[in-house]
């Protein structure tokens, strides 16, 4: 069995191309961007073409264009690297028997639900980034039952700073910090996300959209405070472990709107596998004791 991975050395794809490693009876073929290139989607599903891969096996799709903001600015090269390039990707695997799964994200919602959303809630996008990755997880779906879209949220892990890392290592000097507090959702931890993700693999996975993440919900301050205090107890020397609250309407170099509340519900996810995300926090926890500045 075949597992293509593009955007592999992203901080999800690089994660998923280090631990799938160790399965021994599948072939794990990372894809950086020099390999496929998404912002081309005809040639990206050139190059994919020119690969060998076929029934049962899998695509895994973690390329995006993640700059949120850049998204704004950028309209159409994020509608090609988020919506098209998925879609005739997803299609091309649909014609060789083989699945895709494609990651998508919480920012499909525009947040103003007060409980954890779930598969069949109304997506409502607030930013082009939002949009194009919906259009990408209609495109992908449409293009045969058996794919999957596995929605995230605030995604941390070895591979590739993210904000808890960013926030520890100002800590380092800075005795001052802050963050958001009305912004709620779930992180979703890189290693644990590989072991989860490995379900998807399986012949008989149904296909359809999945949200899955890292159990409870917090606030970016919450999560920052949380990795403050396992830096600390870890023997990280930072400076403070208290965040002060930030406003996301303060937030003004935001160019585009930010959803306030996506964290996900991922009951679907365990009714299938019978797998429960552990919390956040033992996550972030397990971070820190192996974390280099
Ligand atoms: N990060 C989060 O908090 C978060 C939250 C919700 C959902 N998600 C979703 O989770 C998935 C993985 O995100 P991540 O955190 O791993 O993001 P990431 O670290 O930014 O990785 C994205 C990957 O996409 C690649 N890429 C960008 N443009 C490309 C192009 N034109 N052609 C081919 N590859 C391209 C990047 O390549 P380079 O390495 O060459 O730049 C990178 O490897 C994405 O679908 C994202 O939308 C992430």
């Amino acid at each position: 069995m075949k597992i293509l991975i593009l955007g592999s050395n992203g901080r999800l794809g690089s994660a998923l191309a280090r631990s799938w490693r160790k399965f021994a009876e599948k072939e794990i073929i990372p894809l950086t961007r020099a390999e496929v290139d998404l912002s081309d989607p005809e040639k990206a599903e050139a190059g994919l073409a020119a690969l060998e891969f076929g029934t049962g096996d899998v695509v895994v799709n973690c390329a995006a264009a993640t700059d949120v903001d850049g998204c704004e600015r950028d309209r159409d090269l994020a509608r090609r690297i988020n919506a098209e390039a998925p879609g005739r990707i997803a299609r091309l695997c649909a014609s060789r028997g083989a699945r895709i799964v494609h990651i998508g994200t919480d920012y499909v919602f525009d947040g103003m639900l007060d409980r954890p959303y779930t598969e069949e809630d109304q997506a409502n996008p607030l930013s082009h980034y939002g949009v194009t990755k919906l259009e990408g997880d209609r495109e992908v779906l449409a293009a045969s039952p058996l794919h999957c879209v596995v929605r995230v949220s605030w995604v941390f892990g070895p591979d590739k700073p993210s904000f808890v890392d960013a926030i520890v290592r100002r800590a380092l000097t800075n005795p001052d910090a802050a963050a958001v507090h009305d912004k709620t959702s779930s992180p979703s931890y890189t290693e644990d996300m590989a072991l989860w993700l490995a379900e998807f693999l399986k012949a008989e996975f149904p296909g359809g959209i999945y949200h899955l993440c890292n159990s409870g919900t917090c606030s970016w301050r919450d999560y920052g405070e949380y990795a403050l205090e396992c830096a600390q107890r870890n023997g990280i020397p930072v400076l403070t472990t208290t965040v002060a609250p930030l406003n996301l309407s303060d937030m003004k170099a935001f160019v585009a709107v930010r959803p306030p509340h996506t964290a996900l519900a991922t009951s679907k996810f365990t009714r299938l596998t019978g797998i429960t995300p552990r919390p956040w926090m033992e996550a972030v926890e397990e971070y820190f004791r192996h974390w280099q500045p």
